[in-house]
């Protein structure tokens, strides 16, 4: 018995070791469609007001965070149902005013706000496990796409940015209906910013490591396993790049899609210009 068992956990630990083995060469080998050019021009006004939505959750965290330490960012917003550690601290702070909002689908009485915002950080979103298609795709479909038009129907001159985290493997062609709703979303956001001044992006993160104060011990042995095929992105960082992203305003047009090394790399500029180092 005790012979079976020793067997089955290492041939359990040498399977996982070939799947992160197999997925570090996948990602190695197909992610990153889009490096920052050295000759890009920024703009240090195309972040002054930054909007945070899903601040409570796991990457919205970093995502708030990412935008509270950005020197050219003048002032957050954070439109959330309740308050996370960090949103209270710096709520108390005056570093952020947070917006209590129950209706995502609904911004009427925001317009005055809105009509001031650059940048906006959409870490709102969940986990289509246990949840009816339906309800998945009214989260993630009709609130961006409701709040993009609010946002377009009060402000209309750039620069504005708009970041959805998707995630790898959404698209309209796929099998899955999460990644469908998430796909269709990401189309149709781009399509309403078309002439307009806004430039929509979809982040298609693969893993987005938790911010260091929501690290815990297992995640924090999982992501030096999965650097190695650019398959993991802390959480601060990938609000990083999405800063560094929305500066660098001429540089990737409306509806490009963010995969997890492109914001890797855009996060890097962004901390060598910024001097800020690798925690997060
Ligand atoms: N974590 C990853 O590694 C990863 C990787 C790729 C993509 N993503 C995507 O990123 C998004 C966020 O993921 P996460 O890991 O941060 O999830 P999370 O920790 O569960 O956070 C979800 C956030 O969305 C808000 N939210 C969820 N349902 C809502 C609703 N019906 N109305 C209003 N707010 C709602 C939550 O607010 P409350 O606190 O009020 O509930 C919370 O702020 C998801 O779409 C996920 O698929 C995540």
């Amino acid at each position: 018995m005790l012979h079976f068992l020793k067997i089955s956990a290492l041939t359990l630990l040498a399977a996982l070791v070939l799947l992160i083995i197999g997925l570090n060469l996948w990602g190695a080998a197909t992610l990153g469609s889009h490096s920052p050019q050295a000759s890009a021009k920024r703009d240090g006004q195309a972040n002054r007001v930054v909007m945070v939505f899903g601040a409570t959750g796991s990457v919205g965290d970093g995502l708030l965070k990412a935008a509270l330490q950005d020197p050219e960012v003048t002032t957050v917003y954070a439109v959330t149902r309740r308050l996370s550690p960090r949103l209270q601290a710096a709520q108390a702070a005056g570093q952020v005013q947070v917006i209590l909002h129950e209706d995502f689908t609904d911004y009427r009485g925001m317009e005055d706000v809105l009509a001031t915002v650059n940048t906006v950080l959409w870490g709102l979103g969940t986990t289509s496990i246990g949840m009816d298609p339906e309800t998945y795709r009214h989260i993630h479909e009709d609130f961006p796409t409701a709040f993009v038009a609010a946002w377009l129907a009060a402000r209309k001159a750039g620069p504005m940015a708009f970041h959805y985290v998707t995630g790898m493997g959404t698209g309209e062609a796929e099998s899955a209906q999460w990644a469908q709703a998430k796909g269709r979303a990401e189309r149709r956001v781009a399509e309403m910013a078309e002439g307009t001044g806004l430039r929509t992006f979809g982040h298609r993160s693969v893993w987005i490591r938790p911010t260091d104060e929501n690290a815990h011990l297992g995640t924090r042995l999982l992501e030096p396993l999965l650097q190695p095929g650019h398959l993991v992105i802390r959480a601060v960082d990938l609000g990083r790049a999405m800063l560094e992203i929305s500066a660098r305003t001429a540089e990737l047009p409306n509806g490009t899609l963010i995969d997890n090394r492109d914001a890797l790399e855009y996060a890097r500029v962004y901390r060598q210009h910024t001097g800020l180092g690798e925690a997060g």
